[in-house]
C-alpha cells in the first residue's frame, strides 16, 4: 500500500493509540484518529513535507494570517465501512476537485489532486479500525487547509498546511433521518453573487452562527437562507443544499455563485434523472413554496449534504406562520433517496455512476 508514495508514514506509538469510542458515544466531530496526514506549502518549494504522522496540535504564531484574515478552506467526506468489512469513500476526487476551487477563490495553492487522494487513501487504509459499523456511521474526514505565514499586512500568506483528519460520527442532526424544523430567515443573508457563497471557507460558517443560534433558541433545527438582493429566493439551508417536491416535479435552486455545490446535491440530481423523475434547477423563491404548501401540492422537503446526507423537512417557519409538510412526515422520496444512497455508499447496492471507491 505504501510502496510509490511520496510521503513518509510515521506510525503512532502503542502509548499514542486512543480508545475507540463506543457507538452511542459518537455524536459528530467530538473524536479523531489516531494519525493524520499533513504537508506544508511555500513559494520556493511548493507543496513538500508530505507525512501521514500522529495526530498531534500545532505551534502557530498568533499572527498567523489564518486567524486575522480568514484564509481557511475545507472539505467534508466520508469513509463507509460494508457488510464484509470492505472500506468505501464517496466521489473522493470531486472533493479535492471542489477545494482547489476554493483555493483559487481565496488565492490559496491548488492541491496536487491525484497525491492528495493517493494519501488519503492510504490514511483510511491505516485506521480502517476507526471506520465505525452500525447504521449511519461512517468515518467523517475533513480536508483543511490553513494560512501560516505570521504577517499583519493584507495579502496572500506565503506558507500554508494542508492537513487530513477524521472523526468516527454518527448522524448530524439530532433527529437522525427523521424529519427536522427549519427556520426561513430574512433577516440575515448567507452570501452574495461574486462573493464566496459558492465555496467552503470557514467564514462562511462563522457569519451564519448568529441566525443558526436565533433559529434555536426559536425551537429550529437550521436556518434556510434566502437570496441577499430581494430576500425572496430560496438559497441553501446552514449544512446542506435544498430540494422541493411540488406536484411531481423535484425543484432545486441553481448554482448561480452564491450556493455551495454539494456533491451530494449534485448526485440526487443524476439519481432522480436516472429514475425519471422530473427535475429543474431553477429560481424558487419563498412565495412559491408557501403557495404551494397552502394549496396541498408541496409534498416534500429535504436537504442534501455530506454531513446531512438526506435530511427529510417537517417544518417550514416564514414570517411568523408555520408551514406543516407531509404532516411532518418522511416523504416517500427522501426516504427512496437516502435508501438508495446510503446503499451506493456502504457497498449493498450497485453503483451506476461509479461513484465509490474500495479501500485496501
Ligand atoms: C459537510 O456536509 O461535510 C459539511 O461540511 C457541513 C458541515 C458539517 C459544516
Amino acid at each position: 500500500m505504501w510502496e510509490n508514495l511520496d510521503v513518509t508514514l510515521k506510525k503512532a506509538g502503542q502509548d499514542q493509540l486512543k480508545k475507540k469510542p463506543a457507538q452511542d458515544e459518537l455524536g459528530f466531530g467530538k473524536h479523531f484518529t489516531d494519525h493524520m496526514f499533513l504537508m506544508k506549502w511555500d513559494k520556493q518549494n511548493g507543496w513538500h513535507d508530505a507525512e501521514i504522522c500522529p495526530y498531534h496540535q500545532f505551534q502557530v504564531d498568533p499572527a498567523a494570517m489564518v486567524f486575522h484574515y480568514g484564509q481557511a478552506i475545507f472539505e467534508g467526506m466520508k469513509a463507509y465501512k460494508g457488510e464484509d468489512g470492505q472500506i468505501f469513500l464517496f466521489r473522493p476526487k470531486d472533493n479535492f476537485e471542489r477545494m482547489n476551487v476554493s483555493a483559487t477563490r481565496l488565492c490559496m495553492p491548488r492541491l496536487p489532486v491525484d497525491k492528495v487522494f493517493k494519501a488519503l487513501k492510504a490514511l483510511v487504509y491505516l485506521e480502517r479500525e476507526w471506520v465505525p459499523s452500525g447504521d449511519g456511521a461512517t468515518l467523517y474526514i475533513r480536508p483543511t487547509m490553513i494560512a501560516m505565514e505570521p504577517t499583519l499586512g493584507v495579502k496572500p500568506s506565503s506558507l500554508y498546511y494542508f492537513y487530513i483528519i477524521m472523526s468516527p460520527v454518527g448522524a448530524y442532526y439530532p433527529e437522525g433521518f427523521n424529519p427536522t424544523k427549519i427556520y426561513i430567515t430574512d433577516k440575515y443573508v448567507r452570501a452574495v453573487e461574486g462573493g464566496v457563497g459558492n465555496v467552503k471557507t470557514a467564514g462562511n460558517y462563522a457569519a451564519s452562527l448568529l441566525a443558526s443560534q436565533e433559529a434555536k433558541d426559536a425551537g429550529y433545527t437550521q436556518v434556510l437562507w434566502l437570496d441577499a438582493c430581494e430576500r425572496k429566493y430560496i438559497e441553501e439551508v446552514g449544512t446542506s443544499n435544498i430540494f422541493f417536491r411540488i406536484k411531481d416535479t423535484v425543484i432545486t435552486p441553481p448554482l448561480h455563485g452564491s450556493i455551495l455545490g454539494g456533491i451530494t446535491r449534485d448526485s440526487v440530481i443524476k439519481l432522480v434523472n436516472h429514475w425519471d423523475i422530473s427535475i429543474e434547477e431553477r429560481k424558487i423563491s419563498i412565495d412559491e413554496v408557501v403557495s404551494a404548501s397552502q394549496d396541498g401540492s408541496l409534498q416534500e422537503v429535504f436537504g442534501t449534504g455530506t454531513a446531512a446526507v438526506i435530511s427529510p423537512v417537517g417544518e417550514l417557519f416564514y414570517k411568523g406562520e408555520k408551514y406543516i409538510i407531509n404532516n411532518g412526515q418522511t416523504g416517500a422520496l427522501s426516504h427512496r433517496l437516502f435508501e438508495e444512497l446510503q446503499g451506493i455508499q456502504y457497498g449493498r447496492k450497485e453503483d451506476p455512476f461509479k461513484w465509490t471507491l474500495r479501500v485496501g
